[in-house]
């Protein structure tokens, strides 16, 4: 890896998940012992639902934490590609954590946001006029979008709010997602990515103008 990306923890192959589970559970209890509560953003997809699940096994003090979603799809709870869905089958389901989806059915997915956007307000303290999360989990794609901000959505140029509801074109679908000053505003910013073409794909990024290249030198990265 080259400049630009501070704190990058390489992990071997066969050990990204529990290499990954460890260092993230080290930076809970570290947030544990500064603040009485903490709150913590999670990405969904598919490389850090194994994480989360070893995490679930760590005895944490559970009952301080409260979980947020970075972004969600446009889907019922139940549906298979639910973040909420699927990160609640592995982690939430297992703890006595306070744990908020993103998606309320029985509102529309523009009221989601603004919803979301109120309980951020009540619960996660705030620092330099927007809301401070202690961790934010997040991924990445193999076109440099994270969370739900994807190359030419909308969201992208979005400084003032803190949850949208984001029409993805590349996608052909709408996201609820998290905007960049929420994102920079985190105490920590973690990027779990797996595998050969997303490294390479991170590495050139402080030359492109991709989603993620905004976020490089905040984040802590754990590869593998
Ligand atoms: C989502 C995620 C998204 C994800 C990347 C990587 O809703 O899909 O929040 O930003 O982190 O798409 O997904 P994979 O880990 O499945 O490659």
């Amino acid at each position: 890896m080259k400049r630009n990306l501070p704190q990058l923890k390489r992990t071997s192959n066969h050990n990204f998940e529990t290499e990954s589970a460890l260092a993230l559970a080290e930076m809970i209890r570290a947030s544990l012992e500064k603040h009485a509560r903490i709150s913590v953003a999670l990405s969904g997809g598919s490389t850090p639902l194994p994480i989360y699940k070893l995490i679930g096994a760590m005895g944490l003090d559970w009952h301080r934490i409260d979980f947020f979603l970075v972004d969600e799809r446009c889907v019922p709870s139940h549906s298979p590609d639910s973040n909420f869905g699927n990160i609640a089958k592995v982690l939430f389901n297992a703890i006595d954590a306070a744990a908020y989806p993103m998606v309320q059915e029985e509102l529309s997915f523009e009221q989601c946001a603004v919803q979301y956007e109120q309980l951020i307000k009540e619960k996660v303290r705030m620092s330099k006029g927007f809301p401070c999360f202690d961790i934010v989990v997040l991924g990445m794609g193999l076109d440099g979008h994270t969370a739900s901000l994807f190359p030419g959505s909308p969201a992208l140029s979005n400084a003032t709010d803190w949850v949208v509801l984001n029409p993805v074109q590349t996608q052909a679908t709408d996201r609820i997602t998290m905007t960049f000053p929420l994102l920079e505003n985190a105490e920590k910013l973690v990027l779990l990515i797996k595998g050969e073409p997303k490294r390479r794909l991170l590495e050139d990024a402080h030359k492109l103008d991709l989603p993620i290249s905004k976020l490089l030198a905040k984040l802590e990265l754990i590869l593998n």
